[in-house]
């Protein structure tokens, strides 16, 4: 009797539970939308606090700024906030000189993502290589596209671009009036509202009109001749556009479209509104042996993301872990799976709205901050009773690689254990190739370097610098017949490295080298992604 009300207990919880992350390019404007969702939670008070943040970081790039700065951004790595009776957890999807593969593996952790456009760029690489990962696993994905207090692109030509770069069905649900000086406001498809635009608005209020009819005379002495430009656009979008479908969106095949302008808060409400009512609460989640529902009782998660403290004493790092299954408690015990103990979670962070911060529970969608000494790596799982390993965690095809120049040749082992140390906490990954001793160290950001080498100088007392080394792309190789990756392996031993885990990856100096190498060895697979702990 009672385990089952505990089961009813967690459905409510887990179903209003909306856990996302933003993909985007820099200067979008993702760090003022998500000030004006948390304005919205009610999470910060006034604007200026996320944005003030962020100049923190932008303005420096040396090694203990961006310290203390992560002391900061643990709190800000997963941002909490209540709306309408939602719980909402945005993960921050670093980026600027961030960038990282932490970006890339927040997305792994997510149940839907928000995709920002800057309206004058289109889609921009950034959020190209965003897309590829939530791709991975069909994230439903809703976009908003952003600064129609700007001149830019034609917002068709948006959708276009959208649809062709990504590879992702449009549909709009609000269309703007006019664009930078002519910009009148959104018109609210499904709704059929319409929202007038004023510019600085800082606050939730703004005015809207319903307009069930585009036809009536007021809409014309509203918006003047833009009235009619208007109406030609609906007429053509009911007529073209694909209609929305809720199954098409949470499957990732179509993503609906708001436009607005984040600075002013405009148009943010209406697809925050929409957000809550259509994206998907905690889903289940594949594990090697079997899917794990996230209503099932015993607690399950796995690490997404380790963080380096702040406080070089005591060197404890904390681990971020996505809640899969049950309800976590404070103090509860736990199966660490790839270490085959127990733990107990005595020292967790529960990242809670502001107003509950005595809460001491968590649930399917949640994130906890685990602090640990290096114990946990990523894609570890944790299970209260069943032994479970999750899948679709995994290490991304670095584009930058360096090699490591080790200044005192007696610290080698100490650079060893130091790099693998680093590897498993996803700082940098380190290859080794077979026709040389070298470590060379890859990634997808190039902090990641910087901080590899302050931390093998602070935590293990290595004093090393990198140098430029001539490899440009890395992929995973695999083959089922062990003779031809035998043949593979002897015939291009100049282009094969080991990865931290022992697997075998291919680097090479161009995509064209790589194209060359993969129509001359069919049957290798060259895989862009590698599973963690498979
Ligand atoms: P990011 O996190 O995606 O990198 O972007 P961020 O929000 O920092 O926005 C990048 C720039 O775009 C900022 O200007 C910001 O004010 C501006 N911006 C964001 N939303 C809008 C919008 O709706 N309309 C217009 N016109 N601009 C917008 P900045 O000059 O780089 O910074 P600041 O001086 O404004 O702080």
């Amino acid at each position: 009797m009672r385990a089952k009300y505990i089961m009813n207990k967690n459905k409510k919880e887990i179903d209003r539970r909306r856990t996302f992350g933003i993909i985007s390019h820099p200067d979008a404007g993702k760090t003022t939308l998500t000030e004006k969702l948390l304005l919205y939670g009610g999470a910060i008070q006034q604007a200026g606090a996320v944005k003030a943040r962020k100049a923190q970081r932008y303005a420096t790039s040396d090694w203990m700024a961006i310290e203390k700065e992560r002391g900061i951004s643990v709190t800000t790595s997963v941002m909490k906030f209540n709306y309408n009776g939602f719980e909402i957890n945005l993960l921050d999807t670093p980026g600027h000189q961030d960038f990282s593969e932490d970006t890339y593996r927040v997305l792994t952790a997510v149940d839907s993502a928000l995709m920002v456009i800057d309206g004058a760029k289109g889609v921009e690489p950034q959020t190209e290589k965003l897309m590829e990962v939530c791709r991975m696993r069909n994230t439903p994905i809703i976009t908003f596209i952003n600064k129609l207090d700007r001149e830019g692109m034609a917002p068709l030509d948006i959708l276009n671009d959208i649809e062709n770069k990504l590879q992702i069905e449009c549909t709009p649900l609000s269309w703007p009036v006019g664009m930078g000086k002519r910009f009148k406001g959104v018109y609210n498809l499904y709704k059929k509202e319409l929202y007038l635009f004023m510019s600085g608005q800082e606050t939730k209020s703004r005015a809207s009109i319903v307009i069930n009819d585009l036809s009536v005379p007021t809409l014309d002495k509203i918006l003047g001749s833009q009235a009619d430009e208007l109406r030609e656009d609906i007429e053509l979008i009911e007529g073209a556009a694909n209609p929305f479908e809720l199954d098409h969106y949470l499957k990732g095949n179509q993503t609906p479209v708001f436009f607005g302008s984040a600075i002013n808060n405009f148009g943010v409400k209406e697809m925050l509104d929409a957000f809550v009512e259509i994206a998907p609460s905690p889903g289940p989640r594949a594990a090697v042996t079997r899917e794990v529902s996230p209503y099932e009782e015993p607690f399950s998660g796995f690490a997404f993301k380790i963080q380096a403290n702040m406080n070089p004493a005591h060197r404890d790092r904390i681990a971020f872990i996505r809640i899969c299954s049950g309800k976590f408690t404070r103090g509860m015990k736990a199966f660490h799976h790839r270490i085959g103990k127990d733990v107990i979670f005595s020292n967790a962070t529960i990242f809670m709205a502001n107003e509950r911060e005595n809460v001491s529970e968590a649930y399917p969608g949640d994130i906890i901050g685990i602090h640990n000494h290096g114990t946990i790596k990523i894609g570890d799982t944790f299970s209260e009773k069943e032994p479970l390993q999750f899948c679709g965690i995994p290490n991304f095809a670095p584009e930058f690689f360096k090699k490591v120049i080790l200044k005192n040749p007696m610290k080698t082992k100490h650079l060893q254990k130091g790099l693998i140390h680093l590897a498993e906490e996803g700082v940098v990954q380190v290859f080794r190739p077979l026709a040389a001793r070298d470590y060379i160290l890859g990634a997808v950001g190039m902090l990641q370097f910087d901080i590899t080498m302050e931390r093998l100088k602070s935590e293990y007392g290595v004093d090393a610098a990198y140098e430029q080394v001539d490899y440009n792309v890395a992929r995973w190789v695999q083959c089922d017949d062990p003779k031809k990756m035998r043949d593979f392996e002897e015939q291009n031993s100049a282009n094969i490295a080991m990865d931290a885990e022992g697997s075998r990856a291919y680097l090479t100096t161009s995509e064209w080298q790589l194209g060359y190498c993969m129509e001359e060895w069919l049957g290798i697979r060259f895989c862009k992604t590698r599973e963690i702990n498979a």
